[in-house]
């Protein structure tokens, strides 16, 4: 399997934001970008807070649910316990909602704002185990550079 660049991803979300650091069209191109440069994805994108439950915000990949409840699935559950979440089999997570069923492993971290958890980022694979330690440490560097760069103020938290 390739190397991913994540320095060169943080870079990327760097040169985004420094046009336009808005959350729609900031995570618009994060997740198109993430889905091109990770290699057997099948969903890439965010989950992000509104009205106390997670709705659906950009992505890449097939239709998903458009909302999740606090502690419900492997997003869900990242969200309320803040852990980045590595699962390398779905289908032994408790609770994992298959909007895919091609789903097979997935990885979901956090993103905060003013240090509260505001939603997360969210990438599966049709392949088990996809996500490894590197993938893990890299997807984090992507999400702290998105917390210090986004406008999160079009969110309707409560
Ligand atoms: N599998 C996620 C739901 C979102 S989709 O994967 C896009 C979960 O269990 O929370």
């Amino acid at each position: 399997m390739n190397e991913v660049d994540y320095k060169l991803l943080v870079e990327q979300v760097q040169a985004f934001a420094d046009t336009e650091n808005d959350f729609v069209p900031l995570f618009s191109n994060v997740s198109a970008l993430l889905y091109e440069a990770l290699e057997d994805l099948n969903w890439a994108g965010f989950y992000l807070l509104d009205k106390g439950s997670l709705l659906l915000g950009p992505f890449q990949g097939k239709t998903a649910c458009i909302r999740i409840q606090p502690g419900r699935g492997v997003c869900g559950t990242a969200l309320v316990k803040d852990e980045v979440l590595r699962v390398a089999n779905v289908h032994e997570f408790p609770g994992h909602i298959a909007c895919d069923c091609a789903s097979e492993s997935e990885i979901v971290v956090p993103l905060h704002c003013g240090g509260e958890v505001v939603g997360v980022l969210d990438i599966d694979s049709p392949r088990q185990d996809r996500f490894s330690e590197e993938d893990e440490e890299g997807l984090r560097a992507v999400a702290r550079r998105l917390e210090a760069v986004t406008d999160f103020s079009r969110l309707r938290l409560y």
